[in-house]
C-alpha cells in the first residue's frame, strides 16, 4: 500500500531529523517533534485496519489517496525547508495547514476503521496464526502422472540431445513439476549424469549474465562445480559454457522463458554429443514450447482435478462445520495449483469461523474462468486481506528477481531498513524479530516461500 509506504517513510524522516538534531532555520524542532506526533497517530490507526471488507474498498482507496496527498505535501514542505529555502508566507501556518490535513486523514481512518470492527463479518485477521499449509515440497499432489510422462523421456535411451519443454497456465505447476524432477536423487543416479544445472530465466534477459547463471549454478557429480569460468564477456562465456558441456552429459533446466531469443541464444552454447544429454525447458507460452521441441514430445500441464480429486484432500482437511463451504471454495479454485495455494494459507488465518470462510467463498466465486489471468484475481483477493504493514513488504518483493532466492538475512535487514514495520511494543522485541513475524506471516499465507533452510531448520532463501 503506497499510502502507507509513504507513512513510514516520512516518520523515518522525521525521526533521522530528530536523531541529527539539527534543523533549518525555518523548521523548529517543536515542529518536527509535533509534526512527528501526528505521523505516528495516523501510522497506528492504519496499523488498526487489517482487513477491507468489499463493500468498504472504494472508501479505503479514496481514504489512501489522501493520505499520500497529506503525507507527499508535508514531505515537500519538509524537504524543502530543510535544504535552506524559505516557505512562501508564513511559515507557521503552512505547517499548521499540513497538520491539520494529516489529523482530518487519521480521523477518517479511525472512523473507517470502526465501520470495518463493527461489521460482525469483518473481524480482525491480524492476530491469528497460520496453523495449516497447503503447500510446501513434501505436499506435492496429483503431479505423479505429468511425472512419470516427463521422466520418460529424460531418462529413455535416445542419444540425440533432447529439448523437453513443460507449458501450461500461469500458476499450474510447472516449476514445481521441473524442481520435483531435477531434485530426485534416483533419476540422477539412473540417468548417470555429469553435470546439471538449474536456471530461472524469467523476463528481463541479460544474456551474459545468463550464461554465466548456468556456468554457476552447474554442479557435477557430488560437488559443486565451482571451477568453470564464470566471467568474460559474453562470446567467452558461450565458449566456455560449450566447452564444459562437450564431454559431458548433462541436464540443464531452463525455468520460465518467455522469449524465443533468449533460447535462439542460449542453444548455441548447448552442444549435443548423442550422449543422452537433455534440456528441461518451462515456459507459459505453447507456442515457444513448440517451437523449442526437437522431438514430438511437448508437456502441457492439466488444471488439477482431472486426474487428481483434490477437492476430496481439501474437503478432508476441514473442519466438519466448514467442509461444504471448503468443498465449494475448493471447486471455485477450478484446479489451479497457485489458486488453492494461496486460498489456503488464506483459510488458514481463520480455522474455526464458518462467516470469514463465507466470505472468501463469495469472492472466490466470480473467478473468472480458468485462464491467462485468472491468477491476478486470486493474488489480488490475497493482497486485499493482508494487514498493512504487510503490503508494503509484500509489494517490495516485487524488486527481487522472479523465483530467484533470496537471503532471508539480507531481507530482514533491507525491510528493517525500508521501514515497513511498526515499533515493537515490547522493549524485549527487536525490529529484526518483528520482521521476521512478518516473513513468517505471508510464508503462512503461501504468498512467499522458504526454498532453502540450515541444517538447524532455520530458514536461509
Ligand atoms: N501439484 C502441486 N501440489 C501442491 N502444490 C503445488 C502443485 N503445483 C503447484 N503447486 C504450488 O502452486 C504454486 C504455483 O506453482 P508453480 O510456481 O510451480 O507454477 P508455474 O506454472 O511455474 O507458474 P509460473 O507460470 O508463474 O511460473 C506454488 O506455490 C506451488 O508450490
Ligand atoms: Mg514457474
Amino acid at each position: 500500500m503506497a499510502a502507507y509506504s509513504a507513512v513510514t517513510v516520512f516518520r523515518h524522516t522525521l525521526e533521522q531529523l530528530l536523531d541529527s538534531d539539527q534543523f533549518s532555520p525555518h523548521i523548529s524542532k517543536t515542529q518536527i517533534i509535533s509534526l512527528h506526533e501526528k505521523v505516528c497517530s495516523l501510522q497506528s490507526s492504519l496499523d488498526k485496519i487489517s482487513f477491507v471488507p468489499k463493500l468498504k474498498r472504494d472508501k479505503m482507496k479514496d481514504l489512501q489517496n489522501r493520505i499520500r496527498d497529506a503525507i507527499y505535501a508535508a514531505q515537500d514542505a519538509v524537504d524543502y525547508w530543510n535544504r535552506g529555502h524559505s516557505p512562501q508566507g508564513s511559515g507557521e501556518k503552512t505547517m499548521k495547514k499540513l497538520e491539520e490535513d494529516i489529523k482530518l486523514v487519521e480521523e477518517d481512518a479511525v472512523v473507517l476503521e470502526k465501520e470495518i470492527r463493527n461489521d460482525p463479518k469483518a473481524e480482525n485477521l491480524f492476530l491469528a496464526q497460520p496453523s495449516f499449509n497447503f503447500s510446501g515440497k513434501d505436499k506435492i499432489v496429483g503431479q505423479e502422472e505429468d511425472f512419470k510422462n516427463v521422466v520418460e523421456i529424460l531418462v529413455d535411451d535416445k542419444h540425440m540431445l533432447q529439448v523437453i519443454p513443460i507449458t501450461g497456465l500461469p500458476g499450474i505447476g510447472k516449476t514445481t513439476l521441473a524442481r520435483s524432477i531435477y531434485d530426485d536423487k534416483r533419476i540422477r543416479n539412473s540417468f548417470r549424469l555429469s553435470i546439471h544445472s538449474w536456471v530461472t530465466v524469467s523476463q528481463d534477459v541479460n544474456y551474459q549474465e545468463l550464461l554465466s547463471k548456468i556456468l554457476s549454478s552447474m554442479e557435477s557429480r557430488g560437488s559443486q562445480a565451482g571451477d568453470h569460468a564464470t566471467q568474460g564477456d559474453e562470446d567467452q562465456l558461450r565458449v566456455n559454457l560449450h566447452q564444459t558441456l562437450y564431454h559431458n552429459k548433462y541436464l540443464i533446466v531452463l525455468d520460465d522463458v518467455w522469449d524465443i531469443m533468449v533460447w535462439d541464444q542460449v542453444r548455441l552454447s548447448l552442444p549435443d554429443n548423442k550422449n543422452g544429454s537433455r534440456i528441461l525447458l518451462s515456459t507459459r507460452i505453447s507456442i515457444l514450447a513448440e517451437t523449442v521441441r526437437n522431438s514430438n514430445f511437448m508437456h502441457e500441464m492439466k488444471p488439477l482435478g482431472l486426474k487428481h480429486n483434490y477437492k476430496d484432500d481439501i474437503t478432508n482437511a476441514c473442519l466438519a462445520h466448514l467442509k461444504d463451504t471448503g468443498r465449494r471454495i475448493a471447486d471455485n479454485c477450478k484446479g489451479l495449483p497457485l489458486s488453492i495455494t494461496v486460498i489456503g494459507g488464506l483459510l488458514s488465518r481463520e480455522r474455526l469461523d464458518p462467516d470469514y470462510w463465507k466470505r472468501i467463498e463469495q469472492d472466490t466465486a466470480g473467478f473468472a474462468a480458468i485462464g491467462d489471468d485468472s491468477y491476478m484475481e486470486i493474488l489480488s483477493l490475497s493482497y486485499n486481506n493482508l494487514p498493512a504493514y504487510l503490503k508494503g513488504c509484500f509489494l517490495y518483493m516485487g524488486a527481487f528477481p522472479e523465483d530467484a532466492g533470496t537471503r532471508v538475512s539480507k531481507l530482514i535487514k533491507l525491510c528493517v531498513a525500508e521501514g515497513f514495520f511498526p515499533k515493537p511494543s515490547l522493549p524485549t522485541q527487536t525490529m529484526e524479530l518483528v520482521a521476521h513475524k512478518a516473513l513468517e506471516n505471508l510464508i503462512g499465507r503461501n504468498l512467499i516461500a522458504i526454498s532453502e533452510k540450515s541444517s538447524n531448520g532455520n530458514w536461509q532463501r
